[in-house]
């Protein structure tokens, strides 16, 4: 971190694009006027069935409720208004498959599968409030069940298809999903992977699954039970193309997603339907300076993720915009597949992860090189702290030292951006995420809630409540007042879980979560979750995470085990803890994966018998070990350090 908190450069926005920028500097000075004014016309963005009577209520803070009183259909206003206001030939999708098939789908294209999915749903029971899970790779058929599933008025659960059939399991069963939607297998790396029988092991145990529907994707045998099982187009069969959407309450649930905690269980972030898609519009509007008639936009995350949810589908569709959907990885066939793709499709937005960054500077700049990427206007990054040598790359090799970069931060729960640059207005500085968006409010506190000064760190907070934020956590609102108001209960701040610093300026630049909330390539994943998965194989006695300092993944998972009496841990040791390593990616997914297993005496504790994970990342990190008065016994770290030949 230390190079970002000494980067000192700025690249003021061109005239050019200023001038054609949809942000103005005057949305800060509005939104500060009126905070509530002004998000009531930024919900004029969508159609409304019923008006609003009232913008906010937050009596009952924490649970906020947005534009209360109004109702609308939020997959109506994804989908049916833009092909009624003419523009059904308008692409939506521009679907690139790995293996290289496409489709390319209109507008008009779009509402007819929707409510032929819809109806395939509200055939098979599926109705408002009811919950179902779509375990889907990056195929049309994950966009067309989420908008299906709004449209009904039935929450979707997107479950990453990385995750285990395990983790499918506990998903399907917290939220009591009644129906899976997936496929029979999905291609990676060009392979293709089965999927199916992920869903078969998972709902072997989910007594809430009455069907799954199984889109072919990759023609792989799965094993069928014809009375659970339909296939995607059997579903469909006969069901018709148009569908009338129903207005639901602002309120009305619209989805759940699962993300990491410091606990070992998931949390089911709950989001509703007209704050949420009233920010994500405003959003995708602003930070991407989108232009429906012209741009081609392409966000590269999974549908798995919120990203996913808010910059592939609500947010873009909402606005009507032309997108890519690419359903391979960045590596094939080749490691120019992404630039391959901007070049095809003419794409003029391009978001992205600063993990997928590193790697692309790996790989080289040679490798864009060879490709026209003139078409690029702006660019965007999300996921974990941009390292300013990766921004300036980001910058100068795919943007052409032409494009604005926004580095974009905000969360599961937040639903939306909350702090970025507004290309065409700020002065861009390469790893920060600047300011607060018009219509938001965070701050940078001490422990006890008093703001930071400019040059100082603390905590992020946001200090008052935005459209889009999370209305709880499923089947479980203590935990939620607990996790995210309870630090500064008296002030009503939630906290983020993320430290951050003011630069002079008065810049935000975040520095990574302050919790045991790890982030491995952009993705959330905590050291307790991969803790249980170890301690859960009958060799560990006990285990302890840490996320260690990765060029390449911003961090790596490092584990220390203590094995369990009699388990060998030489020779053949090491094909016991390639095992483990397998072990947590039976149990989690391949994404929780042990960089690197190390087999230890002892586990560094306090008196009081906390891990103290802070030597163990030093060790990890190949430091100097800290301060270690506070241990129970302090010549555990000796040993520690001692045994680090056995690792793997
Ligand atoms: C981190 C992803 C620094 C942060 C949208 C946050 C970031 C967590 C940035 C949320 C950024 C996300 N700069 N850190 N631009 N964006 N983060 O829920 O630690 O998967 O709390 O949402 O990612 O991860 P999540």
């Amino acid at each position: 971190m230390d190079n970002l908190l000494t980067e000192s450069r700025t690249f003021p926005p061109s005239q050019e694009f200023s001038a054609q920028a949809n942000a103005t500097s005057a949305l800060y000075t509005e939104a500060a006027a009126d905070r509530e004014a002004f998000w009531a016309k930024q919900a004029e963005r969508l159609d409304w069935d019923t008006k609003w009577d009232q913008v906010l209520d937050w009596s009952d803070a924490p649970f906020a409720k947005w534009f209360v009183g109004g109702r609308l259909n939020v997959a109506y206003n994804c989908v049916d208004r833009h092909v009624q206001a003419g523009h059904g030939d308008r692409v939506a999708i521009h679907w690139e498959g790995e293996p290289g098939d496409s489709q390319t789908i209109t507008y008009a294209q779009l509402q007819r599968e929707v409510c032929r999915t819809a109806n395939a749903l509200a055939a098979l029971g599926v109705g408002a409030g009811d919950r179902v899970a779509i375990y889907l790779p990056m195929l049309p058929e994950a966009v067309y069940s989420m908008l299906a599933c709004a449209r009904l008025g039935a929450l979707h659960s997107v479950v990453f298809g990385g995750f285990s059939a395990e983790a499918l399991r506990t998903r399907i069963n917290d939220a009591a999903a009644k129906v899976v939607i997936t496929c029979d297998g999905q291609y990676r790396r060009g392979k293709a992977m089965p999927l199916k029988a992920n869903v078969d092991e998972a709902v072997a145990q989910t007594p809430s699954v009455e069907h799954v529907i199984v889109v072919k994707r990759t023609n792989t045998d799965v094993a069928f039970d014809h009375t659970r099982d339909k296939w995607w187009d059997e579903a469909r069969a006969g069901q018709p193309d148009t569908h009338t959407p129903q207005a639901f309450d602002s309120e009305h649930p619209l989805f759940i997603l699962y993300t990491s905690g410091t606990t070992g269980k998931p949390k089911g972030i709950l989001h509703t339907s007209g704050g949420y898609l009233t920010q994500a519009a405003y959003t995708h509007h602003t930070v991407f300076d989108l232009k429906p008639d012209s741009d081609t936009y392409w966000c590269t995350a999974d549908i798995g993720w919120v990203t996913g949810h808010t910059y592939i589908v609500y947010g873009p569709l909402a606005n009507g915009a032309t997108q890519v959907i690419y359903e391979g990885t960045p590596n094939t066939p080749h490691e120019g597949r992404h630039w391959e793709i901007v070049q095809k499709y003419g794409v003029t937005i391009y978001y992205t992860a600063p993990t997928t960054i590193r790697t692309f500077m790996k790989w080289g700049s040679q490798i864009p090189a060879h490709y026209d990427l003139s078409s690029l206007r702006l660019l965007g990054s999300v996921g974990e702290p941009i390292n300013p040598e990766a921004w300036i790359w980001y910058r100068h090799n795919i943007g052409g030292d032409r494009t604005p970069v926004v580095d974009t931060w905000w969360q599961t729960e937040t639903g939306s951006i909350m702090i970025s640059p507004l290309p065409g207005v700020t002065p861009t500085k390469p790893g920060s995420a600047q300011q607060p968006l018009p219509g938001i409010s965070a701050k940078i506190v001490d422990e006890t809630g008093t703001p930071v000064g400019h040059g100082n760190g603390g905590l992020l907070v946001l200090d008052e409540p935005w459209p889009a934020m999370l209305r709880g956590i499923w089947g479980d609102q203590q935990r939620y007042r607990d996790t995210y108001w309870s630090k500064f209960a008296d002030l009503g701040f939630y906290f983020a879980g993320d430290g951050a610093k003011y630069d002079d300026d008065g810049d935000i630049w975040l520095l990574g979560r302050v919790d045991d909330v790890m982030n491995i390539s952009g993705h959330r994943i905590s050291t307790t979750e991969v803790e249980s998965a170890l301690v859960s194989h009958p060799n560990v006695a006990e285990a302890a995470v840490v996320g260690a300092s990765d060029p390449t993944t911003g961090q790596g998972i490092v584990a220390f085990v203590i094995l369990r009496g009699g388990t060998d841990d030489t020779a053949s040791g090491q094909t016991a803890l390639k095992q483990l390593r397998e072990h947590v990616s039976h149990e989690i997914g391949p994404i929780a994966k042990p960089r690197q297993i190390m087999v230890v005496p002892e586990l560094p504790k306090t008196r009081s018998g906390k891990i103290m994970r802070r030597l163990l990342r030093d060790v990890a990190e190949n430091r100097e070990i800290g301060d270690v008065t506070t241990l129970a016994d302090s010549s555990v770290m000796d040993l520690i350090s001692k045994g680090l030949s056995k690792t793997t």
